[in-house]
C-alpha cells in the first residue's frame, strides 16, 4: 500500500476556501460586477488566491506576465503579492475586458503595478519592450497562464526564454475541468486535449522542476532550474 492523496470532497474545499483565500470585498465586487457586465465567471477560485501570493513571494517577484486577464480578478491577486514598483502586465484580448480591468485597477489602488496590454498577446507581446531586452538581463520573474487553452504551448515557447532561473512558469486549469487524465483521441475537447499537452510539456522540461497544485482547477507550476 503506497501513501495515497485525501480527495479533494466539496466539503474538504469548503474548508480551503474558509481558512486559506485572500478574496476580499474588493474582489467580490469585482466578481459582482463582472457579472453585471456580461464577463463570464471562469476566473480562478479564491483558494487558489494565496497559492499563488505565496509563490510569487516566495521568490521576490517584481515582473509578472499573465496572458488571458479577463476582468482583471487574478491580475490583482497577483499585484497584490508584488512590491510598490512591481509590474504586472496583464494581456487581454478583449477591449471591454481590457477597459473593466483598467478601472478596476484604478479603483484598487494597483494602477502603477497593474500594466494592462490590450490585445491578443502573440500579437501584443513580441514588441513589447519586455521581450525586447537582452536574454541576458532577462526579467521575468513568473508567467501566469489563463487563456485560449490551444495556445498555452505558443505563450510558453514566446515567454520561457525570458523567464529569469529561480522564476515560475504557472498555468491555469491543469486538472481541465476533471478530464485530464480521460485521454480520448477521437472525442475529446481540443482543450481538454492542449491542457494535457501543456502539462507533458512542462513535466519533460529539463529546464523546470514542475508539479501540479490540484486548487481551483489545477495550477500547473514549474520553477525555472536552468536557462
Ligand atoms: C474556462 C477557462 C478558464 O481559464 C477557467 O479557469 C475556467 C473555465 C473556460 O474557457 O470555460
Ligand atoms: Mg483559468
Amino acid at each position: 500500500m503506497s501513501a495515497t492523496s485525501t480527495p479533494l470532497t466539496p466539503e474538504l474545499t469548503e474548508y480551503l476556501r474558509s481558512s486559506f483565500s485572500t478574496e476580499d470585498d474588493v474582489l467580490r465586487r469585482l466578481n459582482a460586477e463582472a457579472a453585471e457586465a456580461g464577463i463570464p465567471a471562469i476566473h480562478i477560485a479564491s483558494e487558489q488566491t494565496a497559492c499563488l501570493q505565496l509563490l510569487l513571494r516566495s521568490i521576490s517577484a517584481r515582473t509578472v506576465v499573465e496572458v488571458g486577464s479577463l476582468a482583471g480578478y487574478s491580475t490583482i491577486v497577483i499585484a497584490r503579492a508584488l512590491p510598490p514598483d512591481g509590474t504586472v502586465i496583464a494581456c487581454e484580448k478583449d477591449p471591454r475586458h481590457a477597459a473593466f480591468i483598467r478601472r478596476k485597477a484604478a479603483e484598487a489602488g494597483l494602477a502603477s503595478v497593474i500594466e494592462v496590454v490590450e490585445g491578443a498577446a502573440l500579437d501584443t507581446l513580441p514588441t513589447h519592450p519586455i521581450l525586447n531586452t537582452p536574454i541576458d538581463d532577462t526579467s521575468i520573474d513568473a508567467v501566469f497562464i489563463d487563456a485560449d487553452k490551444p495556445n498555452y504551448q505558443n505563450y510558453y515557447d514566446l515567454l520561457v526564454p525570458h523567464v529569469r532561473v529561480g522564476g515560475f512558469v504557472i498555468g491555469d486549469n491543469a486538472l481541465a475541468w476533471g478530464q485530464v487524465h480521460m485521454a480520448d483521441p477521437e472525442n475529446e475537447p481540443k482543450n481538454v486535449r492542449a491542457l494535457r499537452a501543456f502539462n507533458d510539456r512542462m513535466a519533460t522540461d529539463p529546464r523546470f522542476l514542475t508539479t501540479l497544485i490540484p486548487l481551483g482547477d489545477g495550477m500547473v507550476v514549474g520553477l525555472k532550474v536552468s536557462a
